[in-house]
């Protein structure tokens, strides 16, 4: 068997990171894996995750136990209420299903194995698998994630290179034109990697189609807080599939990831939803039943400590307080560096438009730089970015982004 198994190439954020570390230059910049930086270009950690934690290192029932295999309630209840808001008629009309997951990845992980299982489209009598859909561009890892369960991907238009907006009409056609019961994958807000996310409008238009299709919609939510630094606005498309009646869906699945909006990416907090279109507590509890056989077979139950600090910052008034300015500090400084390279930019008149960057919202922006000209900037100057040409604009700070810019500058005029 050994002769099959060839090497793979590096996983293209890690290997970026990995290339990044090794460079001795001092002056490199890392605007690659999307994680949160400081203005001095440090991880920060959450003074509503400082205080969280204290509670808990300080309590007396504070334990290492297992948890239930669907993962601490009260996290997994409260999780559903960020989402969907306290008043969601899924929540008080008893059709939701949650469990706990390895942050969103594990979310989409088990998303995956659910539908293997467990949607059928009326289309597939032969039970082939649903096709999945994703925005081109999406995340890398998608792709891999949802063939490795078996399933055929194929993408839906998203971004308009020339416009640098997005491209409805491809977007509404690819919904129309995809076997019925096909898997819709939708990123809830903050679009990774484009930073573009369509407007409440449009988003009417993509779930009416997606309904009217009788295809699932799976909102995958990993920067819920980052785009306007609001957890409502930013669920907002989410909780419009959720509890506008005049959807018909099969279903809603949602996949939660708290790595990025409380900063703790290496503890792997997050959980899948499963709405159903009505109560039926047979139903619920199988659901529930088959949730459990997943994670039991696979992890045997989640993890605890970064739950347990979720579900208190959740559950407790004022933590919940400081955590909503901590959004605002990590979303607001994000958009300060956007407006500073896009003015630095200006001010260079480097050749091209870069409005786009303002107007992109979340951890990312779709540059517009080619791959010759990111990896110039990474060979020249020391500054990573992905080969599409997505910058992690957390990466950027005072010291550094005029740096970015007048390098920007060099390879876009070379
Ligand atoms: C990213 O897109 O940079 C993040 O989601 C980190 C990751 O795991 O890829």
């Amino acid at each position: 068997y050994s002769a099959n198994i060839q090497q793979l190439p590096p996983d293209p954020m890690f290997g970026l990171k990995a290339r990044y570390v090794k460079d001795t230059r001092e002056n490199k910049v890392d605007l690659g894996i999307g994680a949160y930086r400081d203005d001095n270009g440090k991880p920060w950690i959450l003074p509503s995750v400082k205080l969280a934690e204290n509670l808990i290192l300080n309590s007396k029932d504070y334990n290492h136990e297992y948890l239930p295999i669907n993962g601490l309630p009260e996290f997994t209840s409260s999780a559903a209420k960020v989402i969907l808001g306290n008043d969601s008629k899924a929540i008080t009309e008893d059709r939701l299903i949650s469990t706990q997951t390895l942050s969103g990845t594990g979310a989409l992980h088990v998303a995956g194995l659910f539908i293997r299982e467990y949607f059928k489209s009326n289309d597939q009598s032969d039970n082939t698998l649903p096709l999945i859909y994703m925005s081109n561009p999406t995340w890398a890892n998608h792709f891999q994630l949802f063939e490795l369960l078996g399933f055929k991907t194929a993408t839906y238009p998203y971004w308009n290179s020339n416009s640098k907006s997005l491209d409805l009409d491809g977007f509404l056609n690819s919904i129309k034109n995809a076997p019925k019961g096909s898997v819709f994958v939708l990123h809830a807000t903050a679009h990774n990697p484009t930073g573009l996310d369509p407007t409440t409008d449009q988003w009417k238009q993509i779930l009416n189609l997606i309904s009217e299709n009788n295809h699932l919609p799976l909102f995958d939510s990993a920067y819920q807080g980052f785009s306007s630094g609001s957890l409502e606005k930013d669920a907002w498309a989410v909780r419009e599939g959720v509890n506008n009646n005049n959807y018909k869906f099969p279903g809603i699945l949602i996949c939660q990831s708290f790595a990025k909006n409380v900063g703790m990416y290496g503890e792997r907090i997050g959980a899948v939803h499963v709405v159903l279109n009505e109560h039926n507590s047979i139903l619920n509890n199988a659901v529930k039943s088959h949730l459990a056989k997943i994670i039991r077979s696979e992890i045997s139950n989640p993890p605890g400590y970064g739950a347990k600090i979720v579900a208190k910052i959740l559950n407790t008034p004022e933590i919940y307080s400081q955590w909503e300015k901590d959004l605002i500090t990590m979303s607001s400084r994000i958009n300060r560096m956007r407006q500073e390279l896009v003015s630095e930019l200006q001010r260079l008149q480097t050749p091209g438009t870069w409005n786009h960057i303002t107007e992109q919202q979340g951890m990312f922006s779709f540059t517009g730089l080619n791959p010759e000209q990111v990896s110039k900037l990474e060979n020249d100057h020391g500054i990573y970015l992905l080969g599409s040409g997505r910058a992690s604009v957390a990466g950027l700070n005072p010291s550094n982004v005029k740096y970015v810019a007048q390098s920007i500058d060099k390879v876009v005029r070379e």
